[in-house]
């Protein structure tokens, strides 16, 4: 468990943001020239009401404890609840299966909270201990800018935050949650 002094659905929503691997997460998720995001589909998936984002493709230098060079790695995101978010992703030693890491976020006041990581990956040659580290280390290097964000509340009303095409995930997310009234850590109005 990580505690982070920052908006629940910020940690939702920076778990859900990629186009910050090459700059927090340099040369292990991400690394320069490799910044740019290639097109990926999001929705709402109304039959479940949940945000999917899916075919997102990201060039990642060390994509997981197991792999031993640089591959494009592919995700999916799912956010079936609020402070919730599922992410599907692309397991080295095993190309035709999914690893899958989701994030549990447990509000304790609209800008602090526990974020519980969950981890279900295929690897045979990694110890447990050093699985753990090589995500705690990638959760340290968001608690840094998590707890750094202004406005520290999620702005909810579009134009707030200026939307890049690698924030399609994020805007979903934000839309889903204004349409469900979900304002608990989300800021209505420009400050
Ligand atoms: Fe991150």
């Amino acid at each position: 468990m990580v505690r982070v002094r920052c908006s629940p659905l910020r940690a939702v929503e920076n778990f859900l943001d990629i186009a910050h691997f090459p700059f927090v997460h340099t040369d292990i998720l991400g690394a320069e020239p490799h910044t740019e995001v290639q097109n990926y589909k999001v929705e709402i998936h109304e039959d479940v009401d949940e945000v999917w984002a899916t075919q997102v493709k990201f060039y990642q230098p060390q994509a997981a404890k197991s792999a031993s060079g640089g591959i494009t790695t592919e995700y999916m995101y799912r956010v079936p609840a609020p402070t919730c978010s599922v992410l599907y992703k692309t397991c080295p030693p095993r190309p035709s299966e999914w690893d899958v890491i989701t994030l549990f976020v447990q509000p304790l006041a609209e800008d602090l909270c526990d974020v519980w990581p969950w981890m279900a990956l295929f690897d045979d040659t990694t110890s447990l201990t050093d699985l753990i580290h090589f995500q705690q280390t990638i959760f340290l290097q968001d608690r840094s800018i998590l707890e750094n964000q202004i406005p520290r509340l999620l702005p909810l009303d579009p134009g707030m935050e200026i939307p890049t095409r690698a924030d399609l995930t994020s805007v979903a997310y934000r839309r889903w949650l204004k349409r469900h009234n979900y304002t608990y850590g989300a800021q209505l109005v420009a400050q």
